[in-house]
């Protein structure tokens, strides 16, 4: 299949983001290094959640003559103190926040079950407690910043296919009675981001808040290496071919970026947005969309998202009534 990427218009690539503060998570890599480059590029400032801060710190240098301005806070989502400190931080000093990119993510390349230290399967831990506290606590920040707009990274993989379509298990997230899939509870992550997005969506009617889920594309990242020496082999082997058909860290970036710039995005508030990607098991997914409808029925499941989001509230141990 052609590529087809799907690409920030020219009014949205040159708008000015001057004063604007964005937060970007995973922002030293990837996906989450281009999306934060070019807000920077075009003026904007953006506060970069990383766990490794030595590595953001050195990323950042590729940021010098560009218009705009970076910070770096230190964030592990797999530690719900860390986000708390990290919220706190970033409420000390800044008094806005336009736009929120919950892109950090993971999967679990040793294949093990691991639970984070506050008792969450560590990539849902990561991918989604950890981004759902983060963005409850910036809730009011948001919604006092006009227009501002929340976007959390989620992948095809939460597509599944006809035959097997991944699923929230809200009543065994920690493994107790099914066995682990480091695939699966990746896939499981995604679709709670998808979920998350959307009930929050609902939630936000009325405040000038708007919320996005994404499927970046098929990333030449750092993503998935900490294989073992199979993996890596294969993957040096398939390089060559799987550079044909996935997409560079810039182009998949796009869809964030258009989520958070964008005029027409927050007119989808909840919505799901693709780049295009092969990865798709229904074909008719391919191209893509901004926004699209997930094939997958329990991603569009509002009454499972509605349980997801009361449900965790009590697991992060947050007040419900927030
Ligand atoms: N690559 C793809 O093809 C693809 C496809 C679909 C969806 N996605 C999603 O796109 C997002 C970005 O991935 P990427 O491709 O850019 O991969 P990447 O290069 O591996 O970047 C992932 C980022 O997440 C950060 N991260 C991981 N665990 C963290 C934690 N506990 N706390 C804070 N940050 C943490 C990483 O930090 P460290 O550098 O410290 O590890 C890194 O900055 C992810 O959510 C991923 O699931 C990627």
């Amino acid at each position: 299949m052609p590529k087809n990427v799907r690409r920030l218009d020219q009014q949205t690539r040159n708008k000015n983001l001057a004063g604007r503060v964005y937060i970007v998570t995973g922002a030293n890599s990837g996906v989450g290094l281009e999306t934060t480059r070019q807000i920077i590029k075009q003026g904007g400032h953006v506060v970069m959640g990383c766990r490794r801060v030595d590595v953001a710190q050195t990323v950042a240098n590729g940021f010098a003559g560009l218009a705009g301005s970076h910070d770096i806070i230190r964030l592990d989502l797999a530690d719900l103190a860390s986000v708390r400190e990290f919220v706190a931080a970033f409420l000390r000093n800044y008094d806005r926040l336009d736009g929120l990119a919950g892109n950090a993510g993971m999967v679990n390349m040793q294949g093990d079950l691991v639970l984070t230290k506050d008792g969450f399967e560590q990539t849902i831990g990561i991918s989604y407690f950890g981004h759902f506290l983060l963005t409850e606590l910036l809730l009011d920040i948001l919604k006092a910043t006009p227009g501002s707009r929340i976007v959390l990274l989620s992948s095809v993989g939460h597509a599944g296919s006809r035959r097997s379509r991944p699923r929230v298990h809200l009543d065994d997230l920690t493994y107790k009675s099914r066995s682990f899939s480091n695939f699966a509870a990746y896939a499981e992550a995604k679709v709670a981001n998808i979920l998350y997005m959307a009930e929050l969506a609902k939630r936000l009617e009325d405040t000038g808040v708007s919320t996005a889920s994404v499927h970046p594309g098929w990333a030449r990242s750092n993503f998935g290496s900490g294989g073992g020496l199979g993996m890596r082999i294969a993957m040096s082997l398939m390089r060559p071919l799987i550079r044909f058909v996935s997409n560079s860290n810039e182009e998949s970036a796009q869809t964030s970026l258009h989520c958070l710039l964008s005029d027409d995005a927050p007119k989808h508030s909840g919505a799901y947005f693709s780049q295009q990607s092969v990865l798709y098991r229904d074909r008719e997914c391919r191209k893509g969309g901004w926004p699209m409808q997930s094939p997958n029925p329990h991603a569009r499941d509002m009454d499972t998202a509605k349980k997801l989001v009361n449900l965790s509230y009590d697991l992060v141990g947050l007040n419900r009534t927030r």
